[in-house]
Parts: C-alpha cells; structure tokens; sequence
C-alpha cells in the first residue's frame, strides 16, 4: 500500500519579508519541497517584533494563498518563526529527589525542570523551548538521557529559551488574524540551523547568524544542542538607511546603492560611480560608500562576536559560522564576517536533501522557513496525524513549552 502523504510548513514571519515553504513527506528520506511562497510585509513590525497586527496578518496570509495556490494543499497549521532582542537563552539548574527504584520517568523529569526554571523565568517572560544539557545522578555527571535509570537525586542543567509575553502574543494573534495556527514558534536563528547545519557540525560546535533586515540574530550548537541564543537589533536595512542619510539621498537609492554596488572586501579603488534611479542622475564615491557600509557592519559583527563571548564560546566553534538572511547575499560577506568573528564563515544554502520545487529556494533567505518546515516534521506534527490535544486553538499557555 502506497504511504499517505504528510505535509510540514514553515512560515517565516520578518521584519520586511514573510517567507513560507511547503514539504511533502513520505518518508526520511522522501521530503518534497512542493510550494514556497513571500510577500513584502513592510508595516506593522520593527526589528522583528509585530507592532500592529493587521501588517504581518495581511502579509503572511498572502505568502500563504501563494503556497496554498501552488501546492493544492490546505495550510492551517504551522511553525512559525519569532524574532527580536527579547528572545534569549539562559542556564539553568535544578535538583530533586527519588524515592522509587522503578527508574526516571517522565513525570520525573518535568518536575526536575520546573524545579529548575521555578523563580528563574520572570513572569512577564513565555518559555519557548526547554533544552536539557546535562543531568547528574547521585553525583555522576554528563548523563544525556537519564529515562529509566536509577538513582536517589538527579540534577539537571538546561538551556531556557524565552521571549517577553505581550511580543509572543501579538505575533500569535498576528498568526491568528491570517486564520493560521501555530504548533510551535521557534527562533529564527535556531529554525534556520536546522536547514543549514549538520548533525556533524551541531556536535563539534557551530553558531549561525541570521543577517536580517533589522535584526541578526546568532545560535550558537555545541554537542548537538543549543546553548545560547542571542538577537542583535540591526541588520542590511540598517546599512540603507546609513547611505541614504550619509549620501542625502532617499531609502529606494540607497537601496539600489546597496544592492548593486555593494562588496564586503572594501578595497579603496578611488572610483567615482554614476547611476540612473527614477529618472535622476546620482553620483558618489566607491570608497565614502565602502566607509559608510564597512562602519555599520563592523559594529553588527563586533555585536555578534560580544554575543559568542558572552556564550563563552568565542573562537571556540570549531565548525565555525554558518551566514543566513537575506543579508547574507552581500558579496564578500562571509570573509568579512571571517575577520571580525576571527573563524571559518560560510553562507548557508539550504535544500540539502530535499526534491521538489527545490532550486528556487536555495538561498541563504529561506533557511529559516525551510528549517521550521523540517522541524514540524522531525516533531511529528506533520497535517494529518496529530493527536486531538493539539487541535485546540492558539493559546498563550503550554502551548509551546517543548518537552524531550
Ligand atoms: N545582495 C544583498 N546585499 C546586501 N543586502 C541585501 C542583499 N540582498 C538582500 N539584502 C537585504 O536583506 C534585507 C532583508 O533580509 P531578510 O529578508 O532576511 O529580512 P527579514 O527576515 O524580513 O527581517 P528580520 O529577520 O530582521 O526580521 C534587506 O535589507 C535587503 O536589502
Ligand atoms: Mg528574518
């Protein structure tokens, strides 16, 4: 008998673009790429957080009719992705006690990580996913999965990823107003690692950065799961509005500057450069433009390399760092990141593996909704088989907290 198709989404929700991508799955090693759909969204978010519903509403449901029109299939739920400076990582520690000799079970362990979590997650603060990194039993350290083990005390060490509340609930209710239901949001950088980073390169240890239109955020993987998380808020739109104000010339210009004239390399080559944009003759020097854009990126990239700092992991990735985003299409911006990170840096191109619709989308932009699309499927939460719990509509509580 022939197996049913599943079907995964992925929608990822931006600051200037809504990203969505459809798989068809009929096995692992059967993933379709069947649809992708964008559509500017231009109003009513800033550095990736929604700030007036009614803009990533219109934007993802017109990102969704495409995929819808293209596949034949019928989007209802989905993988979302969340954004913004709000969205951080941080350790941390608990213990309990065990009385029985039946071995760990689950209940066990989720009381262990709401001991762990209890007073340390703020109140005004919506945990997104729960990472155990470690547990210890009776002493004994570097447990990965302690299931059906015995011991007398277990503790555990785990990475809390959260958000501010009224952030998540708006990109919910933005999700919701396009009649979208979301199983599950996940950070932009951490969907994207997904698409782009190998089980190999998650346990040696990788970070990627998702170089967006106003926020770039980094995820950083040491022995194949995420220990930190961090969103810097800037990102390519900040360079634009930098020429645009610089070279007195208005956003479209500095735009067409940006994206024509642009190389991360910044070689003085004392050229003057004359274009045509809407009609009107505009010059400038190659060089005051390399300034302008070499002093912005710098100033991202040094915020990046505080963030792999903080994570205690800077120059200790030995996969290096993987460049996503649409940003991450600046010629010359791999080696540039190279010199200021001071490691390997590549970009990401995802679609490794997949069939379908697949050419289209290898860009490094499509790494996050590729990725969530993968991550829906890797949960088993593809259309057609979830379990009744799942159906119930969006709400705030429980709905994202990820349990292993
Ligand atoms: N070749 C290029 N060189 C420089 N910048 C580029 C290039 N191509 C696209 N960009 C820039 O990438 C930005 C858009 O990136 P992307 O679509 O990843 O952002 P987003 O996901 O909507 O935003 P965010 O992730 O910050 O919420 C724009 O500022 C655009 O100018
Ligand atoms: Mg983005």
């Amino acid at each position: 008998m022939e197996e049913q198709s599943k079907y995964a989404f992925g929608i990822d929700v931006g600051t200037e673009n809504v990203r969505a991508v459809a798989l068809e799955i009929r096995g692992e090693e059967d993933i379709k790429v069947i649809a992708y759909g964008e559509a500017e969204n231009k109003k009513g978010m800033r550095k990736g957080i929604v700030t007036d519903l009614s803009g990533p509403a219109e934007a993802t449901d017109k990102a969704l009719k495409t995929v819808e029109s293209m596949s034949g299939v019928n989007v209802d739920a989905a993988y979302v992705s969340i954004n913004g400076s709000h969205i951080s990582s941080e350790t941390v520690t608990g213990m309990i006690a065990v009385s029985s000799n039946e071995g760990i079970t689950n209940e066990e362990l989720n009381r262990l990580e709401d001991t762990a979590m209890s007073g340390r997650i703020t109140s005004n603060k919506q945990v997104l996913d729960v990472i155990p990194l470690n547990y210890t039993l009776d002493g004994q350290s570097g447990i990965r999965q302690p299931l059906g083990m015995v011991a007398n005390k277990i503790e555990i060490v785990a990475n809390v990823v959260s958000g501010l509340t009224p952030s998540v609930d708006a990109l919910g209710r933005a999700m919701a107003a396009a009649n979208l239901r979301v199983l599950r949001f996940m950070p932009t950088s951490v969907a994207a690692a997904r698409a782009v980073l190998s089980e190999k390169q998650l346990e040696n240890g990788a970070c990627v950065i998702d170089f967006g239109a106003s926020t770039t955020s980094v995820a950083v993987y040491d022995e194949g799961d995420l220990q930190y998380i961090g969103v810097v808020p800037a990102g390519a739109v900040n360079i634009t509005k930098d020429l645009a104000i610089s070279l007195e010339l208005n956003t479209d210009a500095a735009e067409e500057i940006k994206l024509r004239y642009v190389t991360a390399d910044f070689a003085p080559t004392g050229k003057e450069v004359t274009m045509r944009h809407n009609g009107e003759t505009i010059s400038f020097k190659k060089d005051e433009v390399n300034e302008i854009v070499k002093a912005r990126l710098v100033d991202i990239f040094e915020h990046v390399a505080e963030h792999l700092e903080r994570a205690g992991y800077a120059q200790k990735l030995p996969e290096g760092a993987v460049l996503v985003g649409a940003g991450a299409n600046m010629k010359g911006i791999a080696g540039f990141a190279k010199e200021v990170l001071k490691m390997a840096t590549r970009v990401g191109v995802p679609g490794n593996g997949l069939k379908g619709v697949v050419e289209d989308i290898e860009k490094p932009e499509y790494a996050t909704a590729i990725g969530l699309a993968l991550s829906m499927a890797d949960d088993g939460k593809t259309s057609g088989v979830e379990d009744e719990k799942e159906k119930k509509p969006f709400s705030l509580f429980g709905l994202f907290k990820k349990k292993k």
